[in-house]
């Protein structure tokens, strides 16, 4: 199938799993499912959910349980977002082309709803009713993957970096790479390593360290574009504020090698994450995935 086309299909059954994850209940705390439902939607382009689905696809693991687990991820995700845009954080108003969740929400609320999405995540992780052909096993290796990617040797590791480098004038190419591992590089990879545990490879299979070369090459790829779409970006696409970046005095790529660097520094991430694919068969959707993230407006 051509490339726009799947993407769309994996987009579809993404999409309809998250609405269903996210339903809001008549109960006293409604608004809090209100903020996280918000939060979940509005346009996302769900990269993490469909490399899962894509790698599980590509393995011949069970597609709809790779939907399911992927839709876990996405909800972490979005949890790091309203809390990435928090007043306490980068403080901006507009993401996915909306005023942010606690623009919409009361800040404590917004907070809370990212907690909420958190939680959500591991609870759909490890409800074993939901999954056709996933062991218990699996799921613990599932839960045990994500939670380290997204913790303080992950996501929040390099959330934590991103702060306390704001301002600092002596960055190093070292901490710079390992802030963008952290923040964004992580999660994208282990939505890839769900991907192979879907599909039930062992961590020591060759294909499983091949498609975690892939997708953390890929994953620090992909901040690197964000930095650059935050200073050449077109608004009205990004979805966010232009310039979020200088406002807060962050170290980026683009401030670190400038526009010309940063951009071959992309290619060159870029290339390295399709090389080592080299091996497999019928892996043009992910090689076509990476190449539509270089190229990405938003
Ligand atoms: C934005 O992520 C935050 C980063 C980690 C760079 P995405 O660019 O994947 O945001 P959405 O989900 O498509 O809005
Ligand atoms: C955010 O990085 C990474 C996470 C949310 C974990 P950025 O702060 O650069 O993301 P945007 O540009 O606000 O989406
Ligand atoms: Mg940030
Ligand atoms: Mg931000
Ligand atoms: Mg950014």
């Amino acid at each position: 199938m051509e490339f726009a086309k799947q993407y769309e299909a994996y987009l579809k059954d993404i999409n309809e799993e998250l609405d269903r994850i996210s339903a809001v209940p008549e109960l006293l705390q409604k608004s809090v499912f209100s903020a996280m439902q918000y939060g979940l939607h509005g346009g996302g382009k769900r990269i993490r959910p469909v490399l899962t689905v894509a790698v599980c696809d590509l393995l011949g693991g069970n597609h709809q349980d790779a939907v399911k687990v992927a839709c876990a991820i996405e909800c972490i995700h979005n949890y790091s977002l309203i809390h990435d845009d928090l007043p306490c954080m980068d403080d901006d108003d507009l993401r996915r082309g909306r005023p942010t969740c606690h623009k919409v929400f009361p800040e404590n609320i917004a907070l809370l709803a990212g907690d909420g999405l958190l939680n959500l995540a591991f609870e759909l992780l490890s409800d074993t009713t939901r999954y056709e052909t996933l062991s218990d096993s699996a799921l613990v290796r599932l839960i045990g993957a994500v939670s380290r990617a997204s913790g303080a040797y992950g996501m929040i590791g390099g959330q934590v970096i991103d702060l306390e480098s704001e301002g600092l004038a002596d960055m190093t190419l070292e901490r710079l790479l390992e802030l963008h591992r952290g923040k964004t590089g992580e999660l994208i990879r282990v939505a890839a390593e769900c991907g192979c545990i879907c599909a039930g490879l062992e961590k020591n299979d060759e294909k499983y360290q091949k498609i975690m070369e892939f997708s953390a090459k890929l994953g620090l790829a992909f901040q690197v574009k964000d930095d650059i779409l935050d200073v050449i970006g077109q608004e009205e696409l990004v979805g966010k504020p232009i310039g979020s970046d200088a406002e807060s005095q962050k170290n980026t790529f683009v401030t670190f090698m400038g526009l010309e660097g940063a951009e071959m520094e992309l290619s060159k991430l870029t290339e390295e994450a399709k090389n080592a694919l080299s091996g497999f068969w019928q892996a043009e959707f992910l090689l076509q995935l990476a190449d539509y993230l270089l190229t990405r407006k938003y």
